[in-house]
């Protein structure tokens, strides 16, 4: 199992109709319990930080979270992924994000994501182009964004019923295929209704709207582009949702404000008390949200299934973390 690269994890997670779940690390301490949380499930998923992530919480740095990963990982059931590093980021700043992709690559990173999405298309198509050389030179994936997956800027989001009923920002189909072929990029993020958690000061701990997804619109996404697409914005988006997206293209799914905000509701009280609340809610999400219990042992058998969950054949005991 070791041997097998990120790229070909998700690959085999797609073909076995399973989804690969990033869980971003915003403060450090959050590691180690997700790591064994995957591992009680055996289930498969990535670690991942994204540049705000140390920017605006206490994930310190790409280094740091790659030196903690170095202290916890477990092959049989982690990689280590950047999450986005923008072109321009949620403040409107320009970003030098080709020397972010250069340490994080140095830093041992297994997976990168650039994100070029508030850009126009060309200029999006240029930086990930640019991103996907220099992750395909180094052997490791790379992910990029196309459409507007919103709710990271600062300030209110723009009414969601009028968003998902408009479509507005939504991936177009066409353009993604064009994407797709003209930049390399392994793994595409979509907008088909998804949003992200807030993460402002002002708004990071309000309880997260549940977003709907259009499937339709997905599955057309995924005719054109033939890669395994990403799902951003996972916490709070309705389980049947959640489970249609995986059985028309999803291969990952992005969850950070449902493992961040009860981290950060204990940890003045009690770190351990913190970590033991993230290790709760990522075995909740595996085994009964993303019905993925077992998926490791899928993914390294890459046993061939049509559509649907991996099968849960692990006992649904259940588990504590040893601090
Ligand atoms: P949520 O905060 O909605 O889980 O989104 C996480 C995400 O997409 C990180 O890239």
């Amino acid at each position: 199992m070791s041997a097998l690269d990120a790229a070909e994890i998700l690959n085999r997670a797609r073909a076995a109709g399973t989804v690969v779940p990033g869980f971003n690390i915003p403060y450090l301490p959050m590691m180690g319990p997700v790591v064994q949380a995957l591992r009680d499930t055996d289930s498969f998923g990535l670690i991942a930080v994204a540049r705000l992530e140390w920017e605006k919480f206490e994930s310190r740095s790409l280094e740091a979270v790659a030196a903690e990963y170095g202290r916890v990982a477990d092959a049989r059931h982690t990689r280590l992924h950047l999450d986005h590093v923008p072109v321009i980021d949620e403040d409107n700043l320009t970003v030098d994000f080709e020397g972010i992709i250069a340490r994080a690559i140095d830093a041992g990173y297994q997976s990168v994501m650039i994100d070029g999405s508030r850009l126009p298309l060309a200029g999006n198509v240029a930086c990930t182009r640019t991103v996907a050389g220099m992750a395909h030179a180094a052997g490791i994936p790379v992910e990029a964004e196309l459409g507007a997956v919103m709710g990271h800027e600062a300030g209110p989001l723009p009414p969601y019923e009028e968003l998902f009923a408009s479509g507005r920002g939504f991936t177009d189909p066409e353009e993604a295929g064009a994407f797709v072929r003209q930049t390399g990029v392994d793994w595409l993020s979509v907008a088909v209704g998804n949003v992200h958690g807030a993460i402002s000061a002002a708004r990071k701990n309000e309880t997260k709207l549940a977003a709907r997804l259009n499937v339709e619109h997905l599955r057309r996404i995924a005719d054109r582009t033939r890669v395994p697409l990403v799902l951003h914005g996972g916490t709070g988006i309705p389980k049947p949702c959640i489970l249609d997206a995986i059985r028309n293209g999803i291969a990952k799914l992005n969850i950070a404000t449902a493992i961040r905000q009860p981290y950060e509701a204990l940890k003045a009280q009690s770190v351990p008390k913190a970590r033991q609340a993230v290790y709760d809610q990522v075995v909740t999400i595996v085994r009964d949200e993303l019905n993925i219990e077992g998926n490791a042992r899928l993914i390294r058998a890459a046993l061939p299934v049509a559509t649907g969950c991996a099968p849960c054949t692990v006992s649904h005991e259940p588990l504590t973390m040893n601090h």
